[in-house]
């Protein structure tokens, strides 16, 4: 079961050793922590894999919210635990709180090659807008600009039911039902 909750102090380790592994350049020392502690606009959530009694952080996202628009900071899954549907459920947990605060768009930028990435976004609705181009200054790639709306659109509240999360109203947070 994976269960998604906001990510705390303690977590600054294993996040900081899941963005290593899951990105060729990954955020410098303290990002986190920074946008954990003194950025009010950041919204930091992680994604637990509980198996009976033993509990993995194994998922991370950090979006920036601007009015009412959000911006994907980052969002990664451990790569020991891709391809198993993770990516889909932590992006439908995080549009489902952004539209809870009223947020109508996201906009994201991707790398030209990552095309898990940009299928899973386009899996949500989200359209390129435009390029970058040598936006990554570790080996020159292209980004891909890409945005979604997210309310008031009938893709988006039937795609978001089709996702089948309950959340749990004392601790809440939100799993997989
Ligand atoms: C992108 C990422 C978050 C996807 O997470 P995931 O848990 O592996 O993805 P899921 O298993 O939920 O797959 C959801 C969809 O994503 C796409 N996808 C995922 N992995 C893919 C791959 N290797 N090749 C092509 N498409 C892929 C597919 O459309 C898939 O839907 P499908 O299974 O119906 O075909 C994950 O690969 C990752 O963390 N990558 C490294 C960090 C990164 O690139 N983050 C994005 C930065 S913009």
């Amino acid at each position: 079961m994976l269960l998604f909750r906001q990510m705390e102090l303690e977590d600054l380790e294993t996040v900081q050793s899941i963005d290593k592994l899951a990105f060729p350049n990954p955020w410098p020392e303290n990002a986190f922590q920074y946008e954990l502690e003194k950025n009010t606009n950041a919204r930091l959530w992680v994604g637990e894999f509980q198996d009976g009694e033993k509990s993995t952080i194994v998922a991370l996202a950090v979006i920036w919210i601007i009015l009412d628009e959000a911006h994907i900071g980052t969002i990664a899954i451990h790569p020991g635990y891709q391809n198993r549907g993770f990516g889909r459920q932590f992006l439908a947990f995080i549009c489902k709180k952004l539209i809870s605060e009223k947020i109508t768009q996201i906009f994201l930028e991707v790398r030209q090659s990552n095309s898990a990435a940009i299928n899973l976004y386009q899996k949500f609705g989200f359209t390129i807008d435009g390029e970058r181009k040598h936006y990554y200054r570790d080996n020159n790639e292209t980004a891909i600009l890409m945005s979604a709306p997210i309310r008031n659109s009938d893709f988006y509240d039937q795609f978001l039911l089709d996702c089948q999360f309950t959340y749990d109203n004392d601790s809440k947070e939100i799993q997989e039902r």
